[in-house]
């Protein structure tokens, strides 16, 4: 693919297809242990580079995928923000949606995280008119608790979970909050910040 299809636009933000001169960012994310402190597992270059191949095959099949989040100014890729099913039938029901990102350290703390995933939640709500989307994370994983917060998803109290495939070896990475908002509520947020 050599031009990137734009799923979401934001202010600032590009939200979009991957191209192959996103592979070095997608490298750099994968590999970085500041990035991956909540994560139980590190990506050598070349699994970076299958997963990323993986990503675009995904969003092609039905629209769920994590896409590449882009400065709109420089069309510099800065990592991405996704909507994807959790897979864990034992924790959540199988139609679940959940949203997550990543971005390069080098770019954390300007509001990108936020404003991305802002935009992919309009776009879930009114183009593809899903019911809820839902966000996970590390209890401790406070700067992404933070953009669930900052979005106005709320935590749900009991679902509280241990994560099945975090290895028991890493019980610090093991508990896991949960987030959620309805297409209600997020329609209702909107219109009352408008
Ligand atoms: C989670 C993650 C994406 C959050 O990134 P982030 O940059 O902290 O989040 P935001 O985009 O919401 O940015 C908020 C920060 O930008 C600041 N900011 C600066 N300019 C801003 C602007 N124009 N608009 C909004 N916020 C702005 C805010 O004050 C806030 O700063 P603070 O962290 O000092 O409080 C990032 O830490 C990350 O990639 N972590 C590793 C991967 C990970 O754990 N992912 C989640 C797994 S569940």
């Amino acid at each position: 693919m050599t031009e990137r299809v734009v799923i979401v636009e934001t202010p600032r933000l590009i939200l979009g297809t991957w191209l192959p001169s996103d592979r070095d960012l997608f490298r750099e994310i994968n590999a970085d242990p500041k990035v991956m402190e909540f994560f139980p597992f590190r990506r050598s270059h070349e699994e970076a580079d299958t997963f990323l191949a993986k990503l675009n095959g995904m969003l092609k099949e039905d629209g769920l995928g994590f896409y590449a989040v882009v400065l709109k100014e420089t069309q510099e890729p800065v990592g991405f923000c996704g909507l994807s099913r959790p897979n864990l039938p034992s924790v959540f029901p199988e139609q679940t949606v959940e949203i997550g990102w990543r971005l390069a350290t080098r770019f954390w703390g300007n509001g990108y995280a936020t404003e991305a995933a802002k935009g992919l939640l309009d776009w879930a709500f009114v183009a593809r008119n899903l019911d809820a989307v839902i966000s996970f994370a590390v209890e401790a994983n406070h700067r992404s608790t933070g953009v669930m917060k900052r979005l106005g998803l709320h935590r749900i109290e009991g679902l509280d979970f241990d994560h099945p495939r975090v290895p028991d070896n890493y019980p610090h990475l093991k508990r896991h909050v949960v987030y959620a908002v309805t297409r209600d509520e997020w329609k209702r947020q909107m219109a009352s910040r408008a």
